[in-house]
């Protein structure tokens, strides 16, 4: 799909029919990836990154007619309001299939233009170009999309598989390093359950960016196919993909009943402490493990303890995805490396009292 001369520095891998592109200066052939003969393309951004980035994403598209879209920043705006707001701003606009939306930024512009172009006229092409840490390794990868509600966290979206993901390590040069903590914990993450040694690499990356030196590209194409393998086995979420939402279930709960106030790393980051407590009760997670992963979500600055009472965010937990006939359930450890499988499910069944002795635990 690239010239020549950017394809030297590309790499490309199919997953689940949607390529995944990786290279400094990729989305320099962003035009490449979308289908021939497309003519319009919706560019869904938030504010900060549209005014960063967009100029550079336009001038890739040079020759196509380009409208912008802009939300203001922030998961506040992953609502169904900014959702049919970018969904009439299209329709005012004209769609037709020949119609491409490509999301530039984070995993709330990849939540909401993936939600947007799965919708409109039932399914338009989606191009994610992903700006944060959190969406290079995780959110623009694997068809998922989704908003908030007042119940909880992404509790509407559907799936829809990007035709390409143009992970482009210079857009990333502009984050800010708490946005790198944060995505550093969605790589640990991505460790504990499949990969670990990740671990050494992301303490390795905690230091450096103490000392202020960024996380390079090698950390950032490792993390990202550690979410493109488990979703290749598993595209509809169906067991296995579920071990993705390790230390999800507390930190979604965290973010809604902050009301947001706390970032969706850093709530993940908390999520894995307080659930890798519960893995040593429920699943046989060893006690020198999840200390190991609490030692090293402290070593990249970010919360360990919850920010609120179990009590108030009860609600959100019971409200997440994998509960079941009124059963809360979770993505845990059995060592790291290793998931529970839970018979298949990939989601165990959690009391909450377990779940409330551990958010106390210090
Ligand atoms: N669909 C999925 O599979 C999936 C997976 C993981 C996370 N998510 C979702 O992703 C969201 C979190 O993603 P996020 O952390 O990327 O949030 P985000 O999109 O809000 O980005 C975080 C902040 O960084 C700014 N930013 C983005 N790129 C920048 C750049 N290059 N330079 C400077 N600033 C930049 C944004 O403006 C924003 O303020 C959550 O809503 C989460 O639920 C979805
Ligand atoms: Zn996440």
């Amino acid at each position: 799909m690239a010239s020549d001369a950017a394809r030297e520095t590309l790499e490309f891998q199919d997953v689940h029919g949607s390529l995944l592109v990786f290279g400094p200066g990729s989305v320099r052939a962003l035009a490449d990836a979308l289908p021939p003969g497309s003519r319009r393309v919706f560019l869904v951004s938030d504010d900060t990154v549209m005014g960063l980035h967009g100029p550079r994403v336009r001038a890739a598209l040079r020759g196509l007619e380009v409208v912008p879209l802009a939300f203001r920043a922030g998961e506040a705006s992953k609502t169904r309001a900014t959702l049919a707001r970018i969904q009439d701003r299209m329709s005012a606009r004209g769609v037709d299939r020949g119609c491409v939306v490509v999301a530039l930024g984070g995993g709330v512009v990849s939540d909401l233009a993936g939600l947007a172009a799965a919708t409109l006229l039932r399914g338009l092409v989606l191009v994610n170009v992903p700006t944060t840490l959190v969406g290079a390794v995780d959110a623009a990868i694997g068809g998922k999309n989704g908003v908030d509600t007042p119940r909880g966290k992404n509790l509407l979206g559907t799936f829809h598989w990007p035709r390409a993901v143009i992970v482009d390590f210079d857009l990333l040069a502009t984050l800010p390093p708490d946005q790198w903590r944060a995505g550093l914990a969605e790589v640990l993450k991505h460790g504990v359950v499949s990969e670990p040694g990740l671990l050494d690499d992301v303490e390795a990356a905690a230091r450096a960016l103490a000392r202020g030196r960024l996380p390079g590209p090698d950390l950032l194409r490792r993390a990202a196919m550690v979410k493109a393998r488990v979703v290749a086995k598993d595209p509809y979420e169906r067991g296995l993909r579920r071990i993705l939402n390790f230390g999800h279930t507390v930190g979604h709960a965290i973010e809604s009943a902050t009301g947001y106030a706390v970032g969706h790393g850093a709530a993940v980051a908390t999520g894995m402490v307080v659930e890798s407590r519960i893995a040593c009760r429920v699943t046989g997670l060893g006690a020198s493990e999840a200390s190991r992963i609490l030692q090293i979500v402290r070593a990249l600055g970010l919360p360990a303890e919850p920010p609120c009472g179990f009590e108030q965010a009860l609600l959100y937990v019971r409200n997440d995805k994998k509960s079941l006939h009124g059963a809360i359930r979770m993505s845990l450890p059995r060592a790291i490396g290793e998931m529970d499988d839970a018979g298949g499910d990939h989601a165990v069944p959690v009391p909450p009292s377990v779940i409330e002795a551990c958010w106390n635990e210090r």
